[in-house]
């Protein structure tokens, strides 16, 4: 008969002393890894899966498991945290992250029921009041920690959906009129998913235009959007304000898109996966004004509250609305010894299942920051957003293609025909290896964008990047197999105009879409 092999630490003190040596390893190497992050190139040159058997026959010691697993994964990751990354909506972890992860992987908790996570229950719960709170909603608010923005969206829009539908998820849409959602067309795509998956079908998400020169939901056409689906037999039952949009970093006038809703009996959910930690800071936090009337706001402090993945909240005014479905599931619910029933399991409320304890590193986080911490940070990377729309604005080559309401901005080529090297110079740049934007389409033309996240991109950082893609568009040439990938744009949405500041050599808007 096979020896077990020993994967859980024992008492015994040599076997203690030996697990502490490999957490002590371990623990170097992060610790080396976070503070050499500028050294290295921010993409690893050619990304290879771990040599060798997958599936091996044979076990190996857990050092050189360790060793092999560390150096595979480092040289084969992209380095979020480096300074010259300002790509997506990805950053650096704050260290308090790290921690709480390393502890949290050691506790296993889930937070499925109370009793396989009491403590993390009760802290779970005890972030969505304060959260619940600091976004300003009325005492009753409720909510649950998800995997990210999106499961936030999607089970926001579910209960949306079961508020309006005659209980949807017990007896199923068929009966119902065609049900559709309202949101900006710069919404994320999370959006389209949710609407497919909750049977309501992405055609039916309505988008509303946006207006220069920030990209803001257009709160002037949201009527004509309404009537429009109405006319067509849809059934519009919520609105989704964005609070920083994904290719821009707008925030939807929330106000106004709260009044919209109370006219018309919508469910307005705000996206703000992006932008919500702006409630921290004192004065920025009036960019949300009107998120207090919110149904539902979803965050995500894996973005810019900088914890580790996964890290999703979803809030809701009514908690009581936070009940996905009816089920039979007896084995959640628990009685003390005493008699007394345990407080409700988080689980009852989430459409996942086993969840992590995903909320101890949030708590940790601000703990170790405090509000204060995060409104600097907040306000260093929305000055350098400034600073970096400002250089736009006087740059011989590149323009800003909107006001930044937060820490994003997409720029592009004052000459038209360079567009179509916008692939080609990102990759250009890519390849240095010291910096790295992305690149995205604005009402299906290409464009740069730079998300601003992480502390240590400085503003010669920024500059590095200017003049990095600029000479990737004067010297590199197109990729027309990256370019031909691009889906055209979709005739049916409306097109305000690509950018909302006049370029110099802008052509006349007739000319604007290919
Ligand atoms: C505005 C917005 N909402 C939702 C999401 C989805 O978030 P996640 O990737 O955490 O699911 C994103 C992701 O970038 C986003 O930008």
């Amino acid at each position: 008969m096979a020896q077990v092999p020993p994967i859980f630490p024992s008492g015994d003190p040599e076997a203690r002393a030996a697990l502490r040596a490999l957490l002590h390893r371990a623990a170097d190497a992060v610790a080396d890894y976070l503070g050499g992050l500028g050294d290295r190139p921010i993409f690893p040159a050619q990304p290879q899966a771990p040599a060798g058997e997958l599936l091996p026959e044979h076990g190996e010691p857990l050092e050189h498991v360790f060793g092999a697993a560390a150096h595979w994964a480092v040289e084969n990751s992209v380095h979020v945290g480096h300074p010259g990354y300002a790509g997506h909506m990805d950053s650096g972890v704050a260290v308090a992250g790290v921690l709480a992860d390393f502890l949290a992987g050691a506790l296993n908790q889930n937070l499925l029921a109370f009793e396989l996570a009491p403590g993390a229950t009760l802290l779970e719960k005890g972030l969505i009041q304060a959260f619940a709170r600091l976004a300003g909603l009325p005492e009753g608010a409720g909510g649950l920690f998800t995997t990210g923005g999106t499961t936030a969206n999607l089970t926001a829009l579910l209960l949306a959906r079961d508020a309006a539908s005659r209980d949807g998820s017990r007896v199923g849409l068929s009966a119902e009129r065609p049900l559709g959602v309202l949101c900006s067309r710069d919404a994320h795509y999370s959006i389209h998913k949710a609407a497919a998956v909750l049977g309501l079908g992405s055609e039916r998400v309505l988008a509303v235009p946006v207006a220069p020169p920030e990209r803001r939901l257009d709160p002037g056409a949201l009527e004509g959007v309404y009537r429009g689906a109405v006319e067509r037999g849809i059934r519009p039952v919520a609105l989704v304000a964005t609070a920083g949009t994904t290719s821009c970093g707008a925030i939807d006038p929330i106000g106004a898109c709260a009044d919209f809703c109370e006219e018309h009996g919508l469910w307005l959910h705000v996206d703000a996966a992006l932008s919500g930690p702006l409630l921290f800071h004192p004065q920025e936090r009036a960019r949300l004004a009107g998120i207090q009337r919110a149904d539902s706001i979803a965050l995500d402090p894996h973005k810019w509250l900088y914890a580790s993945k996964c890290a999703g909240i979803l809030l809701v005014r009514n908690g009581r609305d936070l009940v996905p479905a009816r089920y039979e599931a007896p084995y959640l619910d628990r009685f003390t010894s005493h008699g007394e029933a345990l407080p409700v399991s988080q689980g009852r409320r989430s459409l996942e299942g086993s969840r992590r304890f995903d909320a101890l590193k949030v708590w940790m986080i601000l703990r170790h920051l405090g509000r204060r911490g995060v409104a600097a940070l907040l306000e260093d990377r929305l000055r350098m957003t400034r600073w970096f729309h400002q250089a736009l604005s006087e740059h011989p080559f590149f323009f800003p293609c909107h006001i930044p309401d937060s820490n994003v901005q997409a720029f592009a080529p004052r000459e038209r025909a360079e567009e179509g090297r916008v692939a080609a110079a990102h990759r250009a740049l890519e390849t240095g290896g010291r910096l790295w934007s992305s690149y995205t389409r604005l009402d299906g033309r290409p464009c740069h964008r730079v998300v601003l996240l992480n502390p240590s991109g400085t503003e010669q950082h920024l500059r590095g990047i200017l003049e990095g893609l600029e000479a990737g568009h004067r010297h590199g040439g197109p990729i027309p197999a990256l370019l031909q990938s691009s889906p055209p744009a979709d005739p049916a949405r409306p097109q305000p105009g690509w950018c909302s500041i006049p370029r110099p050599h802008d052509p006349p808007p007739q000319h604007d879409r290919p």
